[in-house]
Formats: C-alpha cells, sequence, structure tokens
C-alpha cells in the first residue's frame, strides 16, 4: 500500500452545503419553468449533483456523460474522449452542465463544444470548483461555487487516483517537503 498523502480540509461539509443551497437558488430562479436536463459530468460531479438537485423543487431530468482526460495520478494526458455516453436526446433542451472543477478548462471546452453539435435550445455550466491560475482555454461558468487555489483537490466526488471520492469535506493534498 502507498505511504497516505497529507491532506487539509479547505472547504467544510458545511461550507459546501451552504454553496450548494445558494447555487440552487440561482439556478431555480432561472429553470423553474424550463423543464431542464442536467448533464453530469463523471465521476468527479456526482456527489455534487446529488446534494444539487436535492434542492431543485421543479420538474427537470438528469443525465451523465464519462469523459476521461486524466491519467494516473495528478496529471492530465491532455486528451479527452467520451468513455461514457448520454443517454438522453438533448437536441432543443435547457441544458445545464454540472461539472465539479474546472483546471486547465481542456475537459469543460471539450464537452461542451459535444454537447453544442446536438443542438440543445441553451447550455450552461455550472461548477462547483475553479482553479483559473492554471487555464489553457476559455471557459464561461455561469454558476459557480468556489474559486479555488492551484491545489489538488480531494474529497466530495473529487479523486487523486479513484481515490477520497467519499471525503465528505474538499480536502487538499499538502505538498511534500
Ligand atoms: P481540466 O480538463 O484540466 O479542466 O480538468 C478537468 C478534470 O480534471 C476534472 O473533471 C477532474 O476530473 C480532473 N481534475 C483537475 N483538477 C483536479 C483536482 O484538483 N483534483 C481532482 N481532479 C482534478
Amino acid at each position: 500500500m502507498d505511504s497516505q498523502p497529507k491532506l487539509r480540509v479547505l472547504f467544510s461539509r458545511q461550507e459546501i452545503a451552504a454553496t450548494v443551497s445558494r447555487l440552487a437558488t440561482e439556478i431555480s430562479q432561472d429553470y423553474h419553468d424550463k423543464y431542464p436536463l442536467l448533464i453530469s459530468i463523471l465521476k468527479g460531479s456526482f456527489m455534487f449533483l446529488a446534494d444539487l438537485i436535492r434542492h431543485l423543487d421543479f420538474p427537470l431530468e438528469v443525465d451523465f456523460i464519462g469523459l476521461a482526460s486524466y491519467g494516473k495520478g495528478r496529471h492530465t494526458s491532455g486528451k479527452i474522449k467520451v468513455v461514457q455516453s448520454l443517454r438522453s436526446p438533448i437536441k432543443d433542451r435547457e441544458v445545464l452542465v454540472i461539472e465539479d472543477i474546472v483546471d486547465t478548462g481542456l475537459t469543460t471546452a471539450f464537452c461542451l463544444d459535444y454537447l453544442r453539435q446536438k443542438k440543445p435550445a441553451s447550455l450552461k455550466l455550472c461548477v462547483l470548483t475553479d482553479k483559473p491560475s492554471r487555464r489553457q482555454v476559455p471557459v464561461t461558468i455561469d454558476y459557480l461555487g468556489f474559486t479555488v487555489p492551484n491545489k489538488f483537490l480531494v474529497g466530495y466526488g473529487l479523486d487523486w487516483d479513484e481515490k477520497f471520492r467519499n471525503l465528505p469535506d474538499i480536502c487538499f493534498i499538502e505538498d511534500e517537503d
């Protein structure tokens, strides 16, 4: 077994809950009468989606898309591909993409381009954490939870090599001395 990295809490479960609630209020104002399709980018946004939609008290649908960008560990390969397709047609739908983190922006930009080609009526983006210091391509975020420093985050769905998704707080991995 590898030695465990040192983790420090960046956002507690209480701070996350307050932010998810605030995002849900913003989304409700814009989508309450639009019967939107929320598309969650797997795997990292599953927990965020699950908490968010419990606050949305209007008709909506949920779908999932699987994109692979990172190899093992903390470094992106830069290559993105669809590894799990949508089940729902999105033509003429009001689509809201739910993402856990925007880092370089490559994954999200790829996803939005891919979805835009399917001609939704509208396409917006809700992101829990944004790491703007690492951006390589521009991404417009319509609903943002937290702006985060250039640290590797884990917990609340975010993983490091598939581990730590189950942590209820968002933590960062402390640099080794
Ligand atoms: P991007 O394409 O560089 O914006 O990265 C997007 C994807 O990389 C996210 O959906 C995550 O899967 C992963 N990622 C980027 N930064 C982090 C991080 O700090 N922790 C965990 N995963 C990350």
